[in-house]
């Protein structure tokens, strides 16, 4: 029997993180030709290689999200990929949401898929190796009209029902109803916004008798939008991400990873390294890290330009983009 709390638990292990490898083949091949590289099943295969496999990464990464697709790939070394994680102590975890898709009531919104077979699918995804899983809903601000109350409530729904159904299949959860970066909004308008989802969030987990202490949230920090022609500091970014989780995050949460969001890789590290400080000063009462995609890949991914000759350059630069954001725990 799998303690569920204990895993959870240690995805929070001092100066580790958990690195989100996780893009569908629809955002992986967006992301590499963003970069000049060519896509397909086999460069996304290289893609995941060049940054899972990487020479030392086990001192910085707790866990590691994946795609479908990946568990099922063998790195260069031959192995698969979940096992050669394990085998470093590296726990693998899996995407399990559909994606999302437009709401019906309120088309500008969108309200995540994947609940239909989720049990069959897990039990695969745990017979892989997949020891967590992660749910991502998506809260677009806009103005006073967006999120409505319907998709917060109806992605909390979402959110709560595949938390139990993990549970009952014995994996962690990882909840992300990540409040979007995109658009004009100010940084209090964030921290109302991310304030009101959570608060929504873990009142609907409670009606589903979701067992708080395995869960992990996944969140985004509270920022101007990033079309608002501001710029906040990493002590403004600390003081109201965590005034947001003070007000709607049980303390029995198992731990609180931050995404980047969008936010280039120096900002992400330097808010992360500030809301570690002051949650230090205001003795927040959950474990912190981070859970990062692009903020820890797009300067690998810049130099490897999909290029052998590249590969080495581009891990040093993401173990060293590993190593700052690991040491901004401390
Ligand atoms: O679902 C989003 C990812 O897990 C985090 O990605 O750090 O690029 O926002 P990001």
């Amino acid at each position: 029997m799998i303690d569920l709390v204990a895993t959870a638990r240690a995805l929070f292990a001092h100066g580790k993180g958990i690195l989100a490898a996780d893009e569908s083949v629809h955002t992986a091949t967006e992301r590499l030709a963003s970069h000049g590289i060519p896509t397909g099943e086999e460069m996304r295969r290289q893609f995941r290689d060049l940054l899972l496999n990487a020479e030392g990464v086990e001192q910085y990464l707790s866990g590691v999200i994946l795609f479908s697709e990946t568990l099922a790939q063998k790195g260069n070394d031959k192995n698969l990929f979940p096992l050669s994680l394990a085998a470093r102590n590296i726990m693998p975890g899996i995407k399990v949401d559909l994606g999302a898709d437009p709401m019906s009531e309120s088309p500008d919104e969108f309200i995540t898929q994947g609940l239909l077979d989720l049990p069959e699918r897990l039990a695969v995804y745990k017979k892989q190796g997949a020891l967590f899983t992660k749910w991502r809903a998506v809260i677009r601000i806009e103005g006073d009209t967006l999120p409505t109350p319907t998709a917060i409530h109806e992605n909390a729904k979402r959110l709560a029902s595949y938390a139990k159904e993990v549970q009952t299949a014995g994996l962690v959860p990882i909840i992300e109803p990540e409040v979007l970066l995109l658009g004009k909004h100010s940084r209090a308008e964030a921290r109302a916004v991310i304030t009101r989802t959570l608060g929504t969030v873990f009142s609907v987990l409670e009606e589903h008798s979701v067992d708080r202490a395995s869960v992990v949230l996944k969140t985004a920090m509270a920022l101007s939008g990033s079309e608002s022609g501001k710029k906040d500091t990493p002590e403004e970014v600390a003081e109201d991400t965590l005034a947001a989780l003070a007000e709607s995050v049980p303390r029995q949460v198992a731990g609180i990873a931050f995404l980047s969001g969008g936010q280039t890789a120096d900002q992400a590290t330097d808010n992360l390294a500030a809301i570690i400080r002051r949650a230090k000063d205001v003795s927040a009462p959950w474990p912190l890290t981070f859970s990062f995609a692009r903020a820890l890949q797009d300067e690998a991914l810049f130099v490897w330009k999909g290029k052998e000759e590249n590969v080495a350059a581009a891990r040093a630069v993401f173990l060293a983009r590993l190593a700052a954001v690991s040491s901004s725990l401390n």
